[in-house]
């Protein structure tokens, strides 16, 4: 098992993240979107504590938490790395889609970025993924819904590797998405 995480550390990134999304709610909903990345963090944190892991629960877990503040949040990447250092600002910045792309160019760039990263960063991308294959909002075109899905193959073919558990989870998310969200 690798090894379990600084429990601080973790408390530490979760307040920074619920003071950044402050006031913000998911897409259609009033849940917090603290919510979203509370979800994110919890299905990391339990891969990390999968037997065989490889995954580093100081890195993964605050990128978890973090993953969405640069993007959508005021949050600076001078506050994240006075906070918390560089490997996990690197991290954060990773997962952050760079502004003026397409989706799809962006995710082709963000993906790239990745892979010049320690797997326990990767794994926040499958992570964040597993999280976001929730039911689609009623009104998303068939061709919407397919387009999200091979998204998500395309995060899972390029960087499943990272982590043989979220891999698994990722495969299970798609395949549920696709059977109960996709008519053939
Ligand atoms: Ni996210």
């Amino acid at each position: 098992m690798s090894e379990l995480w600084d429990a601080d550390l973790c408390r530490r990134a979760a307040e920074f993240a619920a003071e950044a999304h402050a006031g913000q709610t998911m897409l259609g909903s009033d849940a917090p979107y603290l919510l979203h990345v509370t979800s994110v963090a919890f299905e990391i944190a339990r891969a990390t504590a999968q037997p065989g892991s490889s995954l580093v629960g100081d890195l993964a877990i605050p990128c978890a938490w973090l993953h969405d503040t640069i993007e959508d949040t005021e949050a600076t990447v001078e506050q994240l790395e006075a906070t918390f250092g560089s490997a996990v600002t690197r991290g954060v910045e990773a997962l952050s889609k760079k502004p003026g792309l397409t989706k799809a160019e962006a995710l082709a760039d963000s993906i790239d970025r990745l892979k010049d990263q320690p797997t326990s960063v990767q794994a926040v991308k499958l992570g964040d993924r597993i999280v976001n294959l929730q039911p689609p909002p009623e009104n998303w075109s068939i061709k919407k819904r397919m387009r999200y899905s091979e998204q998500a193959e395309l995060i899972l073919d390029q960087l499943g590797n990272a982590d043989a558990h979220l891999a698994q989870r990722l495969r299970g998310a798609i395949d549920h998405y696709r059977r109960e969200h996709i008519p053939e």
